[in-house]
This record gives structure tokens, sequence and C-alpha cells, in this order.
């Protein structure tokens, strides 16, 4: 049975040539700009370039045929994507120059003139996909998202602390230096990318690939596009459902996926998703294949007027993730265009009223975090005046509730108000907020009143923050 799919898949791919072909076509014909790319739901969209016009050579053929033997998961899988049936195969993305830092042999090819590497960035997919490609870099999922995890001198070293000395375990000890990292390479570098290191064969050491979204590659590349389109499928449906982000967008920190579900959307969606048609041609994914929005839907898909973006950024109004909450600027997107483009998103199922309030929710919550911030940084001024502020922050009562304030439950009420999960607003937000502020606000006042510091930490830095 198995060995029949695998000659089929590979025979198929001359068939695949001819639909392409006729798609190129069709390309040809096809009017441009705006109205043309929103005019059917049905047919595909063609500005955007994609330019396969060839079947496999037997070279490209052979990588499949022992790869199916040898792993046959990735064949499997790679099978089931639009990709293959277009005959963009192993050897597309993999192959690379001799001259390439990345160039290694599988055991299939050694001694061949056909050089590979595990490693594919955005750059590769770039070829194909330049738009996508040339959005994603723009966006803060790219050399934002690794930055502080390969680049933290810019934040005072104190990420570098973070992640080596406390998690690592260097403050008790810890020398080993694959465990001192341990902790890095399998949290903060999964989500955010960090940097590839090689060794002598060109292939990764130190733990630093895979990486998550904003991994940094030896050629100077940068993006990982299987965290949304897992590989070897890289399916357009997959990345459109919530589960897409979830891996990364989770937790005390940023429970965006908690959030989601909890809202009505969520609801609607856990309700009715399974109904709804997640295949629609790219950028011609619109209500009616869906009755509620997902994370892709507000963030991403095209919808109405709006085109798809690979830039996350580009429908943003506030930072809600850092220390203070400010309209975003530079090379976090341009705030007052991403605050129409959001409103346009939400039109195409809201009336006015409704959005209109729903902003106004918004931009309140982000004065009110703001005011508690404020009112904590003048407190910290305050004592670092007076010499009543710990040296190591992070056993210093007051500073770890501050941490706890902006890191956690601020951005839950935030983040808990901008996506209209009432439980994350209240109850794991504002609520909790005052109450660290209150806490914060004990200390402060016994630091003051006694001119010293508390022997001992108050704060349980494992409770329910
Ligand atoms: C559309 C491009 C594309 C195609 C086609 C493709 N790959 Fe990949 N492959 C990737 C990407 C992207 C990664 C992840 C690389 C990274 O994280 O740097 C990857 C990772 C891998 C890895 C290393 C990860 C692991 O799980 O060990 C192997 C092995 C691999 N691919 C084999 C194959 C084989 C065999 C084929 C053909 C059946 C194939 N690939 C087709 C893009 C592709
Ligand atoms: C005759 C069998 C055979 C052929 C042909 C073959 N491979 Fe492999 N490949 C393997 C085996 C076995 C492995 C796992 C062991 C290894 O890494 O050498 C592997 C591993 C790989 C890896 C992962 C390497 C790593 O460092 O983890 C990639 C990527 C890959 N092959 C891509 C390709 C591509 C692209 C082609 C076609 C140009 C190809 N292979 C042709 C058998 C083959
Ligand atoms: C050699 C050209 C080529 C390369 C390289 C390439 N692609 Fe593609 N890709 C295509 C073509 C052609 C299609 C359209 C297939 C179709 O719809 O029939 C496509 C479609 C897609 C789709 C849409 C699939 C769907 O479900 O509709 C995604 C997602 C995608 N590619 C991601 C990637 C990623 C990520 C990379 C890099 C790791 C990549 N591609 C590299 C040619 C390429
Ligand atoms: C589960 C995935 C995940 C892990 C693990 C993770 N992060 Fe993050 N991180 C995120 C997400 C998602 C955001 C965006 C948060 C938002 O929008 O509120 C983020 C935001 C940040 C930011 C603020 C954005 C910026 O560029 O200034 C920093 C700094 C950061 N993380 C550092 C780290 C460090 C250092 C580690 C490990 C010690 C780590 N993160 C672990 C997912 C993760
Ligand atoms: C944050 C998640 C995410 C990441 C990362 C991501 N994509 Fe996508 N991608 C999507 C979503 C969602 C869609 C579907 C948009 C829609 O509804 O039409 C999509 C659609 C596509 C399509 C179909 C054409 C289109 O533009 O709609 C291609 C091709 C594609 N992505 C390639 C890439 C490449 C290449 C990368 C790496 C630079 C990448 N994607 C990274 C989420 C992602
Ligand atoms: C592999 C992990 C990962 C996945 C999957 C992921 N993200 Fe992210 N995302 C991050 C990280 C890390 C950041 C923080 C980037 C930074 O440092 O600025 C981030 C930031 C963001 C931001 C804020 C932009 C900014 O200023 O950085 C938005 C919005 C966002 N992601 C939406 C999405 C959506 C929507 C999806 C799914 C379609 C998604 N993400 C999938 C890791 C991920
Ligand atoms: C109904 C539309 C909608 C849905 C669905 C949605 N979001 Fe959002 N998201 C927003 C809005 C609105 C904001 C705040 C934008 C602003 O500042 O104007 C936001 C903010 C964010 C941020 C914060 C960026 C920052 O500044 O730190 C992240 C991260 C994010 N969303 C990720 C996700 C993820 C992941 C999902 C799915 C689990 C999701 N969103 C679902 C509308 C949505
Ligand atoms: C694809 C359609 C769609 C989009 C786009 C959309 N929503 Fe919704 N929204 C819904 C549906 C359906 C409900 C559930 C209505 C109900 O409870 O009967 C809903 C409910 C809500 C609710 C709960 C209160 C209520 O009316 O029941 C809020 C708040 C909300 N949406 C805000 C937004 C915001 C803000 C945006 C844009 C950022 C947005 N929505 C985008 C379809 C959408």
């Amino acid at each position: 049975m198995k060995k029949i799919m695998v000659k089929l898949g590979v025979a198929g791919l001359t068939g695949c040539l001819f639909s392409l072909l006729a798609v190129t076509v069709m390309a040809a014909e096809a009017p441009s700009g705006d109205a043309a790319s929103k005019a059917s739901t049905v047919t595909p969209q063609f500005h955007k370039a994609l330019v396969v016009q060839r079947g496999m050579t037997p070279e490209a053929a052979k990588c499949i045929e022992c790869h199916a033997k040898k792993t046959p998961g990735i064949v499997e899988s790679w099978k089931l994507g639009k990709m293959a049936h277009a005959s963009v195969g192993c050897y597309d993305c993999h192959v690379v120059q001799k001259s390439s830092p990345m160039a290694s042999q599988c055991s299939g090819i050694k001694g061949s003139d056909i050089y590979i590497s595990p490693m594919v960035s955005s750059k590769t997919c770039s070829r194909c996909h330049p738009t996508e490609v040339e959005q994603f870099l723009k966006s803060g999922h790219a050399m934002l998202s690794s930055k502080p995890v390969v680049d933290p001198s810019k934040l005072n070293g104190k990420l570098i602390k973070l992640m080596y000395h406390l998690e690592g375990a260097q403050f008790i000890g810890n020398n080993d230096p694959g465990s001192v990292s341990a902790s890095r390479a399998a949290g903060c570098q999964m989500c955010h990318g960090g940097e590839v290191e090689l060794g002598p064969d060109n292939k990764p050491i130190k733990n630093t690939w895979p990486g998550g979204v904003g991994q940094r590659y030896p050629d100077g590349s940068v993006g990982n596009c299987t965290v949304c389109h897992t590989r070897h499928k890289f399916s357009v449906a997959e990345a459109r459902k919530p589960e897409a982000c979830a891996s990364c967008h989770l937790g005390p920190d940023h429970p965006d996926i908690e959030i989601y579900i909890e809202s009505k959307h969520g609801q609607v969606f856990l309700t009715h998703g399974e109904d709804w048609e997640w295949d629609s041609a790219p950028d011609a994914w619109q209500p009616g294949d869906y009755t509620a929005p997902t994370c892709a839907t507000c963030h991403m898909s095209g919808i109405g007027e709006l085109s798809t973006t690979h830039n996350i950024n580009e429908r943003l109004k506030w930072d809600l993730m850092h220390k203070k909450s400010v309209i975003r600027s530079g090379e976090r997107g341009d705030g007052e265009k991403g605050a129409k483009l959001m409103r346009q998103v939400c039109a195409n199922c809201h009336g006015s009223t409704h959005i209109e309030k729903e902003r106004q929710n918004l931009d309140d919550a982000v004065a009110l975090y703001n005011f508690y911030w404020d009112g904590a940084v003048k407190m910290k001024k305050d004592l670092a005046a007076k010499g009543l502020l710990g040296k190591d922050a992070w056993s210093d009562g007051f500073q770890e509730l501050m941490y706890y304030l902006w890191h956690h439950t601020g951005r839950r009420a935030r983040q808990g108000v901008a996506m209209n999960g009432p439980d994350y607003a209240h109850w794991h937000g504002f609520f909790q907020i005052f109450q660290v502020y209150k806490d914060m606000q004990a200390i402060y006042d016994w630091r003051i009143k006694n001119n010293k510091i508390e022997p001992l930490s108050t704060v349980m830095s494992t409770g329910p923050l």
C-alpha cells in the first residue's frame, strides 16, 4: 500500500505540471490591482509571484524515493501539502550551494556534487513567495523576536543574567556548559528564535537549532516559517486556526489563546469551527467561510477591503507588551494607521456603535494600566533615591512585584480587554493589578518608615501571579 502511494506521489507530478501551466496562463490574463484581487472568492489571487514551471528532475525525485523509506513521516506529510502537488520537493528547499556555510551531505548523497542543509530559512521561501517574506521581515516576528535571546546586551545584560546565571543555575555554582543553557534552548529560543552556531561539519551545535519564529541563520537570513505552517504540509488552513498561534501566545504573561477561547469569538469557533471552510484560496478567505474571527482573521488574513499581510504589527495601535503602553511607532509599526485597519476588520461583522465602544474600552484600559505603572515608577524612584532598593531585583519584594505588575497581570489586563476576554481583563487582570499594587505600597511605606529594607523577600515567586 505504502509503496504504491509513493509511486503515485512522484508519477503524479507530471500531471501537476499541467495545472501549473494553466495557473500561469490565467495569471497573465488576470487584471491587476486591488479591485481585481477582490473580484472573486473562488479563483485564486494572482498578484502573488508563484513561479514553478517545471516537473521534477531525476535528482529531485531521488530524494523523495529514498526518504519515503528512510523518513516516511516527512514524505507522507509533504505529500499532503499543496506544494507537493506543484512539484516543489525536498530538492527545492534543502539543496544549497557547496559554498554555503550550511552545506553538508546526508548519507544518501555522500560523494556526489549535491549539497544540502537541514536548516531552511525564509530566504529559501522568498525565491517563490517574495511578498510574504518581505512583509514577515518587517514584523515583530523577525529580527525583533530573536533580539532578546541573541542580543541581550541592549537590555543591560539583564536577560543574559536571567537565562544563564539564574535559570541556568550559575548562581548556585552550575558550570556545565550544556545544562547552563538548557532552559534558554528549550524555552526562549523555541518561541523567539535564537542564532545558529555551526560546528566544523557545518551542522548546528550547542542546541542552537531548531528555533522559533525569529531564528537567525548562518547565511545572515532570518525567520522560521514553519511555526505557523508546520512542515512538511505547509498548510494555509492550519495557519488560519488559532492553534497555529497557541504554541507561543499562551501562559501567564501573554495568555492570548486563553483570552480568545473565553471570548465570544472563541465560543463561536469552538461550537461551529468544524463546519467552517478553512481551505479557501489564499487571500480569499471571507466571512461566510467562517462566522467569527480567529487570530489570523484579525491580525493577518485578507478580509473585506484588506489584503493578507504577514506583518502582524500592521493592524495594531498600542504596544501592550512592554512596561508602559505607548502608541506604536518606528520598528513597532504605525499605531494610528494600525487602529484604522483593525476597525476595518471589525466592520465586516459589527456596527460602528459596537466597534466604537470596544476601541474606547481599549484606550481606557491602557490609560488605567499606565496610571498604575506611573505610580509604581514613582515609588521605585523614591526608594532608589533613599537607598532603599535591594541590589538583586529577584530577591527584593518590591521589585519582584513590580515585574509581575507589568509582565504578568498588567499584560493580561491589557490583552484581555483588547481581545474581549472578560475573565482576563478582570480577575487575572485589573483585580490582581490593584492587589499587587497595594502590596508594593505596603512594602514602600514600611521601608520609608523604618528607613531599611525588610530582611527577607515577602513575595512568593511561585504564587498565583
Ligand atoms: C517548501 C520547502 C520544503 C520542502 C519542499 C521540504 N522541506 Fe524539509 N524542511 C523545510 C523547513 C522550512 C524545515 C525547518 C528548517 C529549520 O527549522 O531551519 C525543514 C526541515 C527538514 C528536516 C530537518 C528537521 C527534522 O525533523 O529532522 C529534514 C530531515 C527535512 N526537512 C527533510 C525533507 C525531505 C526529505 C523533504 C522531501 C520529502 C523535504 N524536507 C521537503 C522546508 C522544506
Ligand atoms: C539513498 C537515500 C537518500 C537519498 C537519495 C537522499 N537522502 Fe537525505 N537522508 C537519507 C538518510 C538515511 C538520512 C538520515 C541520516 C543522515 O542524516 O545522513 C538523510 C538525511 C537528510 C536530511 C537531514 C540531515 C540532518 O543533518 O539532519 C536532509 C535535510 C536530507 N536528507 C535531504 C535530502 C535531499 C534534499 C536529498 C536529495 C537531494 C536527499 N536527502 C537524498 C537518505 C537519503
Ligand atoms: C520553488 C518554489 C517554491 C519554494 C522554494 C517554496 N514554495 Fe511555497 N508554494 C509554491 C507554489 C507553486 C505554491 C502553490 C501551490 C498550489 O496552490 O498549487 C506554494 C504554496 C505555498 C503555501 C500555500 C499552501 C496552501 O495550503 O494553500 C504555503 C503556506 C507555502 N507555499 C509556504 C512556503 C514556505 C514556508 C516555503 C519555504 C520554507 C516555501 N513555501 C517555499 C512554491 C514554492
Ligand atoms: C511560550 C513561548 C515563549 C517563551 C518560552 C518565551 N517567550 Fe518571550 N515572548 C513570547 C511572546 C508570544 C511575546 C509577545 C508578548 C506580547 O505580545 O505580550 C514575548 C515577548 C517577549 C519580550 C518583549 C518583546 C521585546 O522584543 O522586547 C521579551 C524581551 C521576551 N519575550 C524575552 C524572553 C526571554 C529572554 C525568554 C526566556 C528567558 C522568553 N521570552 C521566553 C513568547 C515566549
Ligand atoms: C504568524 C503565523 C505565520 C507565519 C510565521 C507565516 N505565515 Fe504564511 N500564512 C499565515 C496565515 C494565517 C495565512 C493565511 C492568510 C489567509 O487567510 O489568506 C498564510 C498564508 C501564506 C501563504 C499563502 C498566500 C498568502 O499570502 O495568503 C503563503 C505562500 C505563506 N503564508 C508563506 C509563508 C512564508 C514564506 C512564511 C515565512 C516568511 C510564512 N508564511 C510565515 C500565517 C503565517
Ligand atoms: C513560535 C512562536 C510564535 C508563534 C507560533 C506565533 N507567534 Fe506571535 N509572537 C511571538 C513572539 C516571540 C513575539 C514577540 C516578538 C517581539 O519580541 O517583539 C510575538 C509577537 C506577536 C505580536 C505582536 C507584534 C510585535 O510587536 O512584536 C502579534 C500581534 C502576534 N505575535 C500575533 C501572532 C499570531 C496572530 C500568530 C498566529 C497566526 C502568532 N503570532 C504565532 C511568537 C510566536
Ligand atoms: C477580534 C479580533 C482579534 C482576534 C480574534 C485576536 N486578536 Fe489579538 N488583538 C486584537 C486587538 C484589537 C488587539 C489590540 C490592538 C491595538 O493595539 O489596537 C490585539 C492585540 C494582540 C497582541 C498584543 C500585541 C502587543 O502589543 O503586545 C497579541 C500578541 C495578539 N493580539 C495575538 C493574538 C492571538 C495569538 C490571537 C488568537 C489566539 C488573537 N490575537 C486573536 C484583535 C484580535
Ligand atoms: C467574522 C465576523 C467577526 C469579526 C471580523 C469580528 N467579530 Fe466580534 N463577534 C462576532 C460574532 C459572531 C460575535 C458573537 C455575537 C453574539 O454574542 O451573539 C461577536 C461578538 C463580539 C463581542 C462580544 C459582545 C457581543 O456583541 O456579544 C465583542 C466585544 C466583539 N465581538 C468585538 C469585536 C471586535 C473589537 C472586532 C474587531 C477587532 C470584532 N469583534 C471582529 C463576529 C465577528
